[in-house]
């Protein structure tokens, strides 16, 4: 059968005269429609688990700017909260969990097949969308991954430089990889059940693999992507994965053979020429325009997608920002970076 979304023929590595586009957080407050429904929701948390409204905002970008992929609305925080920590948000700040800084902290935590009576909602929610997202539009779902999350889990928020993490890996290094292995299997349970439900590629949100190095990086980064990925290849076979080891920079490179991924998601931080060079030639990659331009607009935003789809034109290649797009950013950027990626 010859695969016909765009955004599944890049992953299987064909190279497309127009680079398919998707947008990180394409659902997301810089547009009124979403504003308004979550509004109708209550809160962010609220909104994730009601699937009518985390469906209806997810399509909402479809509608408006018809990108070729959906991303299922949910957070990387909700498994930590199906695992049992405390998990709430506070306006203008971010989010805020119960903290793990001690073995009888970790204890309090159940297992990973108690997660579903939480997470069922976003199973509906990724039914819901195959059944209303146009036939040509992929769906993906995903997860956060072990060390980002853990370094939420563990300083109860985020932090600048992951240092609480850092320092129980320093200090106690069997409770750390506990909570890194809890993750690993919770990862891997939640995500097969997305796909069981109808996502069509996962993506594994690394936003803090940057503060990795050396043989961290490889420990903690590279090794829990092999494992979710081969087991999820393993009881679906040929699902699509994107890797995003945020800010790994020479860390990209050799990511996707020594995990299996089928994607890796760039950051800004790398040029577009130099990814091509090194990380393109295993595969396809993802990526990697600012997302300040969504705010700026202009020339520059032209100039600088044109740069992008001139730099990955001889290789498998989807269009996205290095990450999220940002509550500040204009509509209407949005529409010209489609349009130039689309028109050239
Ligand atoms: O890309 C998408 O639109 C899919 C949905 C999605 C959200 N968060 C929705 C969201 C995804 C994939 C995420 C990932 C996520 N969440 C990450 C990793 C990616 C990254 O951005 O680096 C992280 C670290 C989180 C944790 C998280 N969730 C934080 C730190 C915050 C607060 C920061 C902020 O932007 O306010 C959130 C909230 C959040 N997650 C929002 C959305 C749309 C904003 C919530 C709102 O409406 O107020």
């Amino acid at each position: 059968m010859t695969q016909q979304k765009t955004i599944l023929r890049a992953l299987a590595g064909e190279t497309l005269p127009t680079p398919p586009i998707w947008m990180m957080r394409q659902a997301g407050r810089y547009l009124p429609e979403y504003r308004a429904t979550r509004a109708q929701a209550g809160d962010f948390l609220k909104l994730c688990y009601n699937p009518e409204l985390a469906a209806e905002v997810t399509l909402q970008p479809i509608r408006r700017y018809g990108f070729d992929a959906a991303i299922l609305f949910a957070d990387i925080l909700l498994l930590p909260q199906a695992l049992g920590a405390d998990l709430w948000f506070v306006t203008g700040e971010g989010p805020r969990l119960s903290t793990i800084t001690s073995q009888a902290d970790f204890d309090k935590l159940s297992g990973k097949e108690d997660i579903h009576e939480t997470l069922n909602p976003i199973y509906e929610t990724v039914r819901i969308l195959r059944r209303e997202l146009p036939e040509e539009t992929t769906l993906i779902g995903f997860a956060g991954m072990p060390w980002t999350v853990a370094t939420y889990m563990i300083a109860g928020q985020g932090t600048k430089d992951q240092g609480p993490a850092h320092a129980l890996k320093a200090e106690n290094r069997p409770l750390f990889e506990a909570v890194m292995d809890r993750l690993t299997e919770g990862t891997i349970e939640y995500l097969s059940k997305q796909i069981e439900a109808g996502a069509e590629v996962v993506k594994l949100f690394d936003s803090w693999a940057g503060s990795l190095k050396g043989e961290d990086f490889q420990k903690y980064a590279v090794e829990p992507a092999r494992v979710i990925t081969s087991e999820l290849k393993k009881r679906h076979p040929g699902i699509p994965v994107i890797g995003f080891p945020r800010e790994a920079g020479e860390g990209y490179v050799g990511f996707a053979k020594a995990t299996g991924v089928d994607c890796v998601a760039l950051d800004n931080s790398v040029s577009p020429e130099w990814a091509a060079a090194n990380v393109q030639v295993d595969g396809c990659v993802q990526g990697n325009l600012k997302s300040s331009h969504m705010v700026t607009g202009g020339q520059a935003l032209v100039d600088e997608t044109r740069a992008i789809v001139e730099a990955f034109k001889n290789g498998p290649h989807i269009f996205n920002l290095g990450h999220g797009i940002t509550p500040d950013a204009d509509p209407e950027n949005v529409q010209l970076m489609i349009d130039t990626v689309r028109n050239g």
